[in-house]
């Protein structure tokens, strides 16, 4: 089975986790993508959907499915959204379609975040992805230094801009021992909007499409 084939398989498998007659977060990216495909077959079972970007609002309004504001949502149930990587305490690194600020956002006013993904996103220490950054424009060369002080490689993802308006710095050579503390220290950066690393607020449920189905991690 190759990693299309298992996203497919993830994504139908996260239908169980949506919650009846509710709004529900909507992720980014392939993974996420098919998931919208399938959630497209039980759209009449939720009252719509908040997205994590335009891209993945237009998908949803192309299947028939009502978009929400987040400024009109009290509440949102299950946010369902892919990774690019995860360590066993689903921690995650997000971002690499750059729509890390808001699947952050939409992640906490969730009150359960179902991350899908196929095995492969599954790793011991993360870092081996480089870690997404979204920076303020005129901030794009002081936070890049920074980030060299602190041991990493950032690459400016140059000709693309955030839905916020915003610059993308990717960061190599970080091997990410401790999460927590790194996703608090890097967003002290001054001009540093958000980082990709979802550790201070992880993951509820991780599934895992493989060769042999989908692997629960809670
Ligand atoms: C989007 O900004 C990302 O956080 C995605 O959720 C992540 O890159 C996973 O993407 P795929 O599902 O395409 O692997």
């Amino acid at each position: 089975m190759n990693s299309d084939e298992k996203k497919q398989r993830v994504a139908k498998a996260a239908l169980e986790y949506v919650v009846e007659d509710t709004i529900i977060g909507v992720g980014t990216g392939s993974t996420a993508n098919y998931f919208i495909n399938a959630l497209a077959t039980i759209k009449h079972k939720i009252n719509g959907a908040v997205a994590s970007s335009n891209a993945t609002a237009e998908r949803l309004k192309s299947h028939g499915i009502p978009v929400f504001e987040l400024n009109s949502v009290d509440e949102i149930s299950v946010y369902i959204d892919g990774a690019d990587e995860s360590n066993k305490y689903l921690h995650l690194i997000k971002g690499g379609g750059g729509a890390l600020t808001r699947e952050k956002i939409v992640a906490a006013v969730s009150q359960r975040f179902v991350c899908i993904a196929d095995d492969s996103k599954l790793v011991d220490v993360l870092g081996q992805f480089p870690l997404p950054i979204e920076v303020i424009p005129m901030a794009r060369s002081y936070v890049a230094r920074e980030l060299v002080k602190m041991g990493g490689k950032p690459i400016w993802r140059e000709g693309f801009i955030t839905d916020n308006g915003n610059f993308i710095l990717d960061v190599h050579n970080l091997e990410i021992l401790a999460p927590v503390e790194l996703e608090v220290r890097l967003n002290k950066i001054t001009g540093v909007v958000t980082n990709g690393l979802f550790a201070s607020r992880p993951a509820d449920v991780l599934l895992l499409g493989s060769d042999n189905g989908v692997k629960v991690l809670d």
